[in-house]
C-alpha cells in the first residue's frame, strides 16, 4: 500500500470485506466460531476471547500506525498497563517518570508493590540518572517513559533512555498517549513496546474506553498474547469499531488540535494571572531541540500553574463554557480540569505529586478565537 501515516490512518486494518464489499469493518460480535473439525478453525478464530474479527482489524490498524509487527487491543489502557505489567517477574524492579498519569503509578505502587515488583519513580530526563538506576545492583528491567508527560509536559529522550535500558537487558515501554503515533513513534526511537489510553486522542470522541500495544518484537507478542487471552481483559467489537472509526480522522485532528494549542500556549504565557506555562511548543521549553528531534508536532496537551494558587486554579476551571470541566483529555472538544484533587489525586503525597495550582487543558479542534474568548472570560471571574 504505503507507509504515509495519513493514508494508514484511513486503510490500515480497514480493506473493503472480500464478500461484500463493504468499506467499513463488520462488528462481529459472535463469541464462538464454528470449527470444520475438532482445531479446524476458519481465520484462525475461535472464541471471542482469544480473537476476534473486528479487533483484529484495530490491531492490525496499530500496528501499521506505530510502524510495528504486532498489535495487542485491551478493555482499557489501564489493562494494557495490567499486561505490560504481566512481562515483569516478583522481584523486578520498574524504573518510571515521575511525572506520570496517576493511575499508572497507583497500580505500579499500590497494586504490584503488593506482587513483589519495587517501582522507583525518578525524572528520566536525567540520563545520569537513569544509567545510574541501571548500574546499580538491583537494576530496573522496565523503563517506564511517558513523554510528553502528564500532567507536566515533560519530554524524555527515548533514544538515550531506550539504549541505556538495551544495554542493561531492560525493556523500554512508551506511553504515547498524549503524542499519538502521529507525532511520535517510540518503536522506531528503539523502545521495545508502545502502550496508548485508546480512550483519548485514537478513539478521539470521548464515547469508547480502550487501551492498545504495539510492538516489533515476536517473542514479547506471542507472550503478551498469551496474558490477553489468559487475564481476558478484551475490548468489546463495537469498542474496537469506535476505535477504528476514530482512528481514520487522526491525522487531521491532530494537526487542527496542535495548531488550537499552540496558539493558546503562546497566548496563556503572555497573560497576568499564569506563573508558568508547560507546553512543548513554547520556545522556551527546555526540551525544545528534543522536541522537534522527536516529534513532528508538539501536540495538544497543555498545562498552566497559576498565580492565585490551588484556589484560583479551582476558579477558573470552573468559569470555562466551551472547556468543559472533565477528567481525560484527546477528544474533539477542549477539556479543562485541577489535576491535583482531579486526574492525580492518587500520586498525592508520592514522587509523582502535582502543583496545587495546576491547570491542565486538552485542547480540541473548535475555533481556536472561541477558545481563547472562552479562557479570557474565564480569567475575568479571577479577580472578581
Ligand atoms: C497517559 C495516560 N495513560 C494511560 C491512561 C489510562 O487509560 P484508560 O483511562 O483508558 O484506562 C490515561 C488515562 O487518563 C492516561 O492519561
Amino acid at each position: 500500500m504505503t507507509d504515509r501515516f495519513e493514508t494508514l490512518t484511513v486503510h490500515a486494518g480497514a480493506e473493503p470485506d472480500p464478500q461484500t464489499g463493504a468499506v467499513v469493518p463488520a462488528i462481529q460480535m459472535s463469541t464462538t466460531f464454528k470449527q470444520d473439525g475438532v482445531g479446524g478453525l476458519r481465520s484462525g478464530f475461535e472464541y471471542g476471547r482469544s480473537g476476534n474479527p473486528t479487533r483484529r482489524a484495530l490491531e492490525e490498524a496499530i500496528a501499521a500506525l506505530e510502524a510495528a509487527t504486532h498489535g495487542l487491543a485491551y478493555a482499557s489502557g489501564r489493562a494494557a498497563t495490567q499486561n505490560l505489567l504481566y512481562l515483569l517477574e516478583p522481584g523486578d524492579r520498574l524504573l518510571m517518570s515521575d511525572d506520570v498519569y496517576g493511575g499508572t503509578w497507583r497500580l505500579a505502587d499500590k497494586v504490584w508493590r503488593r506482587y513483589g515488583i519495587e517501582t522507583d519513580a525518578i525524572d528520566l530526563r536525567d540520563l545520569d540518572a537513569v544509567a545510574a538506576a541501571f548500574a546499580s545492583d538491583r537494576a530496573p528491567r522496565m523503563v517506564w517513559i511517558e513523554t510528553p508527560s502528564n500532567p507536566l509536559l515533560k519530554i524524555v529522550d527515548i533514544s538515550a533512555v531506550a539504549r541505556l535500558a538495551a544495554v542493561a537487558g531492560a525493556l523500554t515501554v512508551v506511553d504515547n498517549t498524549f503524542a499519538t503515533p502521529y507525532l511520535q513513534q517510540p518503536l522506531a526511537l528503539g523502545a521495545d513496546l508502545v502502550l496508548h489510553s485508546a480512550t483519548k486522542y485514537l478513539g478521539g470522541h470521548s464515547d469508547v474506553i480502550g487501551g492498545l500495544v504495539a510492538t516489533r518484537s515476536d517473542e514479547l507478542a506471542e507472550r503478551l498474547r498469551f496474558h490477553q487471552n489468559a487475564a481476558g481483559a478484551v475490548p468489546s467489537p463495537f469498542d474496537c469499531f469506535l476505535v477504528m472509526r476514530g482512528l481514520r480522522t487522526l491525522a487531521v485532528r491532530m494537526e487542527r488540535a496542535s495548531q488550537n494549542a499552540a496558539m493558546l500556549a503562546a497566548w496563556l504565557a503572555e497573560r497576568p494571572e499564569v506563573e508558568q506555562v508547560h507546553y512543548p511548543g513554547l520556545a522556551d521549553h527546555p526540551a525544545r531541540e528534543l522536541v522537534e528531534r522527536q516529534m513532528r508536532l508538539p501536540g495538544a496537551m497543555l498545562s498552566l500553574e497559576l498565580r492565585g494558587g490551588e484556589e484560583a486554579a479551582r476558579r477558573l476551571a470552573g468559569a470555562t463554557r466551551l472547556f468543559t470541566l472533565a477528567e481525560s483529555l484527546g477528544a474533539v472538544e477542549s477539556l479543562i480540569e485541577v489535576p491535583g484533587p482531579m486526574t492525580h489525586a492518587s500520586v498525592a503525597d508520592s514522587p509523582c505529586a502535582v502543583p496545587e495550582s495546576l491547570v491542565r487543558l486538552s485542547v480540541g479542534i473548535e475555533a481556536g478565537d472561541d477558545l481563547r474568548s472562552d479562557l479570557e472570560a474565564a480569567f475575568g471571574t479571577l479577580s472578581s
